[in-house]
């Protein structure tokens, strides 16, 4: 993200009433989030209670000797003390070092054999020293979540699993499945992405100019936005909306003044065609 616009982005969101901060390592901006969320509290809009910022482990960081030092490192560039949540962001794990997506000479992703019991572990142990006050999971299938639930000595459950979730992906299997489980879903992309063609599949239509969200929106004078991000709290989806832009950070959070009849949660859950966006091919 271009200098500066994330630190904006976060004041005017948490100026707007968000609370819910999604955040990563990788997304090179945490120095910003971190920024803008002690400013809030100095000014005195905030305290650090009413955040929920979560953080997450890459891929090259899941042997266990490496978890703690890698959330300490995000901590250091917060200048927090803890996050709210610590998620292992990706199931598979990538060959540790500097590189985030570490090469071949063929270009391909070089992976590494860990067991993600350890992780999860040693992710007990971020939660156990205060670093992190609740640990979950991202991109987890079922019998990843199983694996971890399953463990041996299994000291806390993931209290979420953040995977892609809105009108054209709704997973209704996974999220059953999560239900049973008390495990949050937490949708991303639930805006159906930027279509940034270099990591998102286009040629699944663009959400937002759907007939049947737009139709749904007209009766309530609310956008497509807001009826993909309601359909979404409606069903228990946590949602995290990307914006950078003022205004549609706003849209996005005027969508506490109204509700999706049962017949209309009924079409747009018809919407699903079973098609990831974010295919994640690495
Ligand atoms: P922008 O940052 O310019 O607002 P997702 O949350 O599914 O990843 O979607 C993010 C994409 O959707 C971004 O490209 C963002 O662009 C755009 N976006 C965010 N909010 C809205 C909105 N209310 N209406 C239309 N597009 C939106």
């Amino acid at each position: 993200t271009p200098k500066g616009s994330c630190l904006e982005s976060v004041k005017i969101a948490i100026d707007t009433g968000y609370r819910h901060i999604d955040g990563a390592f990788v997304y090179y901006n945490e120095h910003e989030v971190g920024q803008a969320i002690r400013e809030k509290i100095a000014e005195g809009k905030i305290k650090r209670e009413d955040i929920f910022y979560c953080g997450k482990l890459w891929n090259t960081c899941h042997p266990p000797e490496l978890v703690r030092p890698t959330l300490e490192k995000t901590l250091n560039i917060l200048q927090l003390d803890y996050v709210d949540l610590y998620i292992i962001e990706l199931p598979m794990a990538f060959k540790p070092g500097d590189a985030i997506y570490p090469k071949d000479e063929n270009g391909k992703i070089i992976y590494h054999e860990t067991d993600l019991c350890a992780t999860w572990e040693a992710m007990e142990a971020c939660k156990d020293a205060g670093l992190a006050k609740s640990i979950g999971v991202s991109n987890f299938n079922r019998r990843q979540l199983e694996m971890i639930l399953n463990k041996p000595g299994l000291k806390y459950k993931p209290v979420s699993n953040q995977v892609e979730c809105h009108p054209y992906f709704t997973q209704p299997k996974l999220l059953e499945f999560c239900r049973q489980h008390d495990i949050v879903i937490v949708g991303y992309s639930p805006l159906g992405t930027s279509r940034d063609e270099t990591w998102v599949n286009v040629s699944s239509p663009p959400l937002l100019k759907d007939p049947v969200l737009n139709a749904i929106g007209k009766k309530y004078n609310k956008t497509a936005a807001q009826v993909a991000l309601r359909f979404s709290i409606q069903r228990g989806v946590v949602v995290i909306p990307k914006s950078f832009n003022p205004q549609r950070i706003r849209e996005n959070f005027q969508i506490f003044d109204f509700s999706l009849t049962e017949k209309e949660m009924k079409e747009i859950e018809a919407l699903n065609k079973n098609v990831r966006y974010v295919e994640l091919l690495m």
